[in-house]
Formats: C-alpha cells, sequence, structure tokens
C-alpha cells in the first residue's frame, strides 16, 4: 500500500494532542478529520489546513476514505469505537484500556482479526529507547531474580477522568503489567498481593486508590514489583531496575536537561519531566510510527491478545488484593 493513510483522532484532550503532534510529523498519514464533542476546545486546536473538526464520530465511520482511526476518547467509550471503526473497515490505534471486561477485550481482538485490520494499543511504553535498551541488555545480568519498578503519575488527574478511568490498576498500573510482559514475554505470575491507600478522598469515594505497591511472584522465583502514585510533586517518575545474577540494569528518570551544577551546598540537577506528554514524546512518535508502517505491512498488531488478556486479568487481579486485603493465587484463580 502505498498511498497516503487518511486518518481521524477521535478525542482532542491530553492523548489526542500527543498524537496530533505526531500525526503532523508522519509523512504517510493525512489527518483528515479531529473528532471532539467539546465545541469550544475544537475550535481552539491548531490543526492542518485539510483537517475538518467533528462533534461525533458517524462522519468518519461513512467515509470510505478513511484508512485508519486514533481513539483518544474517555476509556468508557473505547470498546464501542473501536468495534464501530473495525467494522466500518478502518484499523485502529487505541488508547487503553480496550474495555471494561474480559469479553470486551476478547471481542475487539476477535474483530480486527474478522476483518483483517490492525489494532494497535497504545502501550508507548514498549517503545521508549530506555526500557528498549534495558530489554536488549538482559542477557547480560544472567538470571533476572528481581525487578522493581516505579510508576508515579504527575499531575494528579482531574476527578471527572478518574471517575471513569476504570481504576488505577487499569488505568496506570496496566503501562507496568504490559511492561512486566514486554521484558519477560507473556508469561502469568503465580501469585499477586497488593497493598493500596487513597489519600485523596474524592478518590476514595469513587472506590478507588491513589498510592498502591503490586508484588508478583513467578514459578521460577522471580519477584516483579512496582510501586505507584497518582501524584509526585517532583514530576513524573518512571524508573525501572532489573537485577539479576550476574549483575543490575537501571532505566533512570528523564531530565529536563542533563546539566549539573556544582556548588558549595552539593550538586543540582535538573528537573524529571514534567508530565507523560514531555517523558514520552518520541515514544508516543514512535508508536504512530509503527502503526502506519505496520498498515503497510500487514502487521495487525503491537501488542498480542495474549499479552492484552493478560494485562487485564492481572489489574483485575490486583483490585481484589487490594480490596479483600489478600494474596491472589493469580493462576489457580485468574488463569
Ligand atoms: N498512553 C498514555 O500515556 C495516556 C496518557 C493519557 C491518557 N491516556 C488515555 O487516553 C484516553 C483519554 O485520556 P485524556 O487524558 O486525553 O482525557 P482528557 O479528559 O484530557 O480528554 C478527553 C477528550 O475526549 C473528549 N470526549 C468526551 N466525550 C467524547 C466522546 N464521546 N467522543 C470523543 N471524544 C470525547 C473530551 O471533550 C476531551 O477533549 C483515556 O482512555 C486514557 O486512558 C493514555
Amino acid at each position: 500500500m502505498n498511498k497516503i493513510l487518511n486518518t481521524a483522532i477521535v478525542g482532542m484532550g491530553r492523548a489526542g494532542s500527543f498524537h496530533l503532534t505526531s500525526m503532523k510529523i508522519i509523512d504517510g498519514f493525512n489527518l483528515k478529520y479531529v473528532v471532539d464533542p467539546d465545541t469550544e476546545k475544537l475550535a481552539s486546536i491548531g490543526l492542518p489546513t485539510q483537517t475538518k473538526r467533528l462533534t461525533d464520530i458517524d462522519a468518519v465511520l461513512n467515509d470510505q476514505d478513511v484508512d485508519a482511526v486514533v481513539i483518544a476518547s474517555p476509556t468508557e467509550y473505547h470498546y464501542d469505537y473501536i468495534l464501530k471503526s473495525l467494522n466500518a473497515d478502518k484499523h485502529v490505534f487505541t488508547e487503553k484500556p480496550l474495555g471494561h471486561c474480559l469479553s470486551e477485550v476478547k471481542e475487539c481482538f476477535d474483530t480486527a482479526a474478522k476483518n483483517n485490520k490492525a489494532l494497535h494499543l497504545g502501550f508507548q511504553r514498549r517503545f521508549d529507547h530506555n526500557f528498549i535498551a534495558l530489554k536488549s541488555n538482559l542477557s547480560t545480568i544472567n538470571d533476572v531474580r528481581m525487578v522493581r519498578a516505579s510508576s508515579r503519575d504527575n499531575p494528579k488527574p482531574s476527578y471527572e477522568y478518574l471517575k471513569t478511568s476504570g481504576n488505577i490498576f487499569h488505568d496506570m498500573l496496566i503501562h507496568d503489567f504490559d511492561m512486566m510482559l514486554f521484558l519477560l514475554g507473556p508469561k502469568a505470575p503465580e501469585t499477586i498481593n497488593v497493598f493500596a491507600k487513597c489519600y485523596d478522598k474524592k478518590i476514595e469515594a469513587m472506590d478507588d486508590y491513589d498510592t498502591v505497591v503490586v508484588s508478583m511472584q513467578f514459578d521460577n522465583g522471580l519477584i516483579y514489583t512496582v510501586d505507584t502514585s497518582r501524584t509526585s510533586v517532583y514530576g513524573y517518575d518512571q524508573r525501572l531496575e532489573v537485577f539479576g545474577s550476574d549483575g543490575m540494569l537501571v532505566a533512570e528518570n528523564e531530565l529536563d536537561s542533563n546539566l549539573n551544577i556544582y556548588a558549595k551546598d552539593g550538586i543540582k540537577q535538573a528537573p524529571v519531566s514534567y508530565s507523560f506528554p514531555q517523558r514520552y514524546k518520541s515514544a508516543y512518535l514512535a508508536e504512530l510510527v509503527f502503526f502506519e508502517s505496520s498498515i503497510r505491512n500487514g502487521e495487525l498488531y503491537n501488542v498480542t491478545k495474549e499479552e492484552a488478556i493478560l494485562s487485564h486479568l492481572i489489574a483485575d487481579a490486583c483490585y481484589v488484593s487490594a480490596k479483600e486485603g489478600r494474596l491472589v493465587r493469580f493462576k489457580e484463580e485468574y488463569y
């Protein structure tokens, strides 16, 4: 397929904005439409001259010249838009999560396969150069025994966003579960134990948490721990450490610059990236570049159905572990 791919972005909030930035750069895409019901927001966005503004997705679905749809709407609409787009013969790139329950996740993949259309998930960490470098060096530390990830958000998302986000496991930690599968392969942990707390009363009233530690153990003994928080005053904190029998790999935070200021009272460094658009700027671009080339090469997925199911089930199991205050025997109970 040599032609320019006509696309649409659906949802022009935080995620829609970083996808718009990428769309403007990638040669193989022509952004034909952006969709958002918020007319004020729609009017305020700077768009390429040929791009039309729409308040609902119908014209995109009915336009046979549209090849691909990027879904960045609030989570509650993903499943519906994914199915409608795939059934309207469009390739789909969607922000996570795919759906609210396992059957919806499966149905999305089955519909993509049935229609022979690409279905890519917005797990941009797979395209982050630090994590790619870490993965490609795993063999240097031999037997991997422990992984420790910190994954702390900044700034805290709006309460309106949080209300329909799923929960901290499906909305935030799902990235870490996917990273675990990216690093170790699609293996299910034997056990999962979660400690969780909610400091923000409004989030607590949503039956959700804002501070969580997840520990998972695999049948070979490997222990994988992730800690997360909905806020982190010093910036967007995303670190990964892998400890093995022959050494350790550490992917550190990205800073605004690499300047160190040496003074009498110590050494000062630039701040950690403010939030995800800064931290993952190049990964957001790389994931859409990959989507574009995949459509041309006929590669349907960037994350397999098996991986998407596993990360979804792990998120479900984590919620149960937190809520019931118990260790979940994941393989026995879920897999
Ligand atoms: N991969 C990542 O790093 C990342 C980061 C942020 C958000 N996300 C995901 O992106 C999605 C959007 O999150 P966000 O932070 O951009 O939210 P947001 O609240 O900033 O923006 C959502 C936008 O969607 C619009 N909208 C509302 N109803 C709509 C509808 N029915 N159809 C189309 N658009 C609609 C809103 O007007 C708003 O402009 C979420 O599912 C979230 O999980 C992913």
